[in-house]
């Protein structure tokens, strides 16, 4: 069966869909690398504008596979390079939206952190319950969500192994917003489109800048954000949208 199934829609959306429900959508290394492989090839594919990716309607991805770690030692762990997998989505320059129901723990918590924005189900399961298998999160759990939740609340989380629902992710900055369960997936492939009609080179560089900028010093990030506002008025979309207000009518952009 294939882990991971994909769409690309006429509108620059592509939508990614883990599938291994007999293990909760699982981390597996087959799951890893054909999530890093399409993430790869949207990099390098112009007609992919914004990526989606989601779990099923019970589950996101309840973390790595438990079974296939069990009795890894270290140096199998390490010789895996799963970061190289994780790095395929962290770096992917253009937008990632993580849709969330049902369960979102470990690394299902994790990777729906490598989005750059979060639509969870009211009712989605969000935690990170490593401790509670004798190990800890390992793929930024105790560091992109300290980010966005702030170290207390992350500290509750990471050794408590407490879920929380997609509701509380939201009123606590993980997720980007809640909505009912059954609206998940079209908000988000709404989301998309509105992304997606936007100028290419502007989303890219409010997302470059944000994701580096965020670990810098503020006068260094402030910097990089004024050299990149600054860039965009090289770009025909600049042109075209500020034309286009000033005729007031709809721009047509081109990524150029
Ligand atoms: C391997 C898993 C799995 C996992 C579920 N399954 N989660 N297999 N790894 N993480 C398998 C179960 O073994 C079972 O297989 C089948 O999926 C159905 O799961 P059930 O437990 O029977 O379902 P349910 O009772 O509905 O409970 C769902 C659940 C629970 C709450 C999500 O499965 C659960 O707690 N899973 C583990 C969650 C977890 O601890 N995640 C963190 C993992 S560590 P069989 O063969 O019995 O039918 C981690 C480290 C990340 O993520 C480090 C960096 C990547």
């Amino acid at each position: 069966m294939t882990a991971v199934l994909h769409e690309l829609s006429g509108d620059g959306v592509l939508l990614l869909r883990i599938n291994r429900p007999e293990a909760k959508n699982a981390l597996n290394q087959d799951v890893r690398q054909q999530l890093a492989m399409h993430f790869l090839d949207a990099t390098g594919n112009s007609a992919v504008k914004v990526i989606v990716m989601t779990g099923s309607q019970e589950v996101f991805v309840a973390g790595a596979d438990i079974k296939a770690m069990a009795a890894a030692s270290p140096i199998e762990l390490l010789l895996r390079q799963n970061q190289t997998y994780w790095d395929a989505i962290a770096h992917c320059p253009k937008p990632v939206i993580a849709a969330v129901n049902g369960y979102a723990l470990g690394g299902g918590c994790e990777l729906a952190m490598h989005a750059d924005i979060i639509i969870a189900g009211e009712n989605a399961t969000f935690g990170q319950p490593e401790v509670r298998v004798g190990i800890m999160p390992g793929a930024g759990g105790t560091q992109r969500l300290a980010r966005a939740v702030g170290k207390f609340k992350a500290m509750l989380i990471c050794m408590t192994g407490q879920t929380f629902t997609g509701r509380e992710a939201a009123e606590m900055g993980l997720a980007s917003k809640a909505v009912p369960d059954a609206e998940v997936l079209e908000t988000a492939l709404q989301t998309a489109r509105t992304i997606a009609a936007m100028p290419p080179i502007a989303i890219r560089q409010i997302k470059e800048v944000m994701l580096a900028g965020a670990d810098a010093p503020l006068e260094t990030a402030l910097m990089l954000e004024r050299k990149a506002f600054q860039m965009l008025f090289d770009s025909e979309d600049q042109k075209e949208g500020m034309q286009a207000f000033l005729e007031k009518r709809k721009p047509v952009y081109r990524g150029v």
